[in-house]
């Protein structure tokens, strides 16, 4: 190399956090996906499945989880000034939502974005834990990159609408995990067939099947399909997801085996069981 050249970019060692077996990124190409709620009833479901689960929010811009999980209980910190999760139905969580609540807005650049999810992921107290969760903001952007260049990822979950146009964007987010070397641990088509609740007709809102046309084009598993369900979103809105009620009430059931989809291929991944996976109420 000529001397004065610009010297490659040295990727970070990419570190495991201490106690934490697996970390699940939930990520998408394109907004409005569903990728909060996903995150959020994977690892509500996870739980009552009976792992150790983490959900931490990494959409720093637009924290849903604590609406999600109805929750605005505010972080304390260790003597030595770790910030420790709260504990929420069953799971430990962290969100910037916790620390900046309300409506302010928050106005920061790249690095002070990459200092807030640095710390997040290293710094925060998140004990053992089976699986560490994160939701993240949408697209292949700066919240993105921090993450896979501070901790080993083990997977990413890449969810997706039907429609073409979030399939678009979810290939993008494939080939985005490809390059950086994170297994992708499949796709999930989310707001997939609506029933009818009058006449019990399945109707296709935004489509169906695609999510599996393009996670067999990319080679990848389909992880599940979650139906379009207001129950869903009334879940997500009040703060009482649906998978909370357990796997057997309505709306839940593609869920619990979403979370069963991803434990079985993070097995694979790992070649041992990640723990138990009978309902615990
Ligand atoms: N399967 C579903 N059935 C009904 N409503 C759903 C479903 N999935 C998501 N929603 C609703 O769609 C809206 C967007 O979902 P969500 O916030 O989870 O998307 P997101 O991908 O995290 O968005 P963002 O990119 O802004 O972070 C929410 O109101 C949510 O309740
Ligand atoms: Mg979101």
């Amino acid at each position: 190399m000529p001397p004065g050249a610009p010297q490659p970019q040295q990727m970070p060692e990419r570190q495991p956090i201490p106690g934490v077996k697996n970390l699940v990124a939930v990520a998408s190409g394109k907004g409005g996906v569903g990728k909060t709620t996903v995150a959020v009833n994977l690892a509500l479901a996870l739980s009552k499945l009976g792992h150790k689960v983490g959900l931490l929010d990494a959409d720093v811009y637009g924290p849903n989880v604590p609406i999600m999980l109805g929750t605005t209980q505010e972080p304390l910190a260790t003597m030595d000034k770790r910030i420790i999760p709260i504990d929420v139905a069953g799971l430990k969580m962290l969100s910037m939502g916790l620390l900046n609540p309300g409506d302010k807005p928050m106005i920061w650049r790249g690095p002070m974005l990459h200092s807030v999810i640095t710390q997040f992921l290293r710094s925060a107290q998140w004990g053992e834990l089976d699986h560490l969760i994160i939701d993240l903001p949408p697209g292949t952007g700066d919240v993105q990159l921090t993450l896979i260049q501070t901790v080993a990822v083990t997977g990413a979950v890449v969810v997706t609408t039907p429609s073409t146009v979030a399939l678009a964007d979810v290939r993008k987010a494939i080939e985005m995990f490809r390059q950086v070397n994170v297994e992708v641990l499949g796709v999930v088509e989310n707001m997939s067939t609506f029933t009818c609740p009058h006449c019990a007709k399945p109707i296709d809102i935004f489509g169906h099947g695609e999510g599996a046309k393009t996670a067999q084009a990319y080679g990848v598993p389909i992880l599940g399909e979650i139906e379009i369900d207001p129950r869903i979103r009334i879940g997500g809105d009040t703060g009482k997801p649906v998978a909370l009620q357990g796997e057997n009430a309505i709306g839940a059931k593609s869920l619990y085996d979403l979370a069963r989809a991803v434990t079985t291929r993070l097995d694979q991944l790992s070649g041992t069981p990640s723990g138990p996976s009978v309902q615990i109420d």
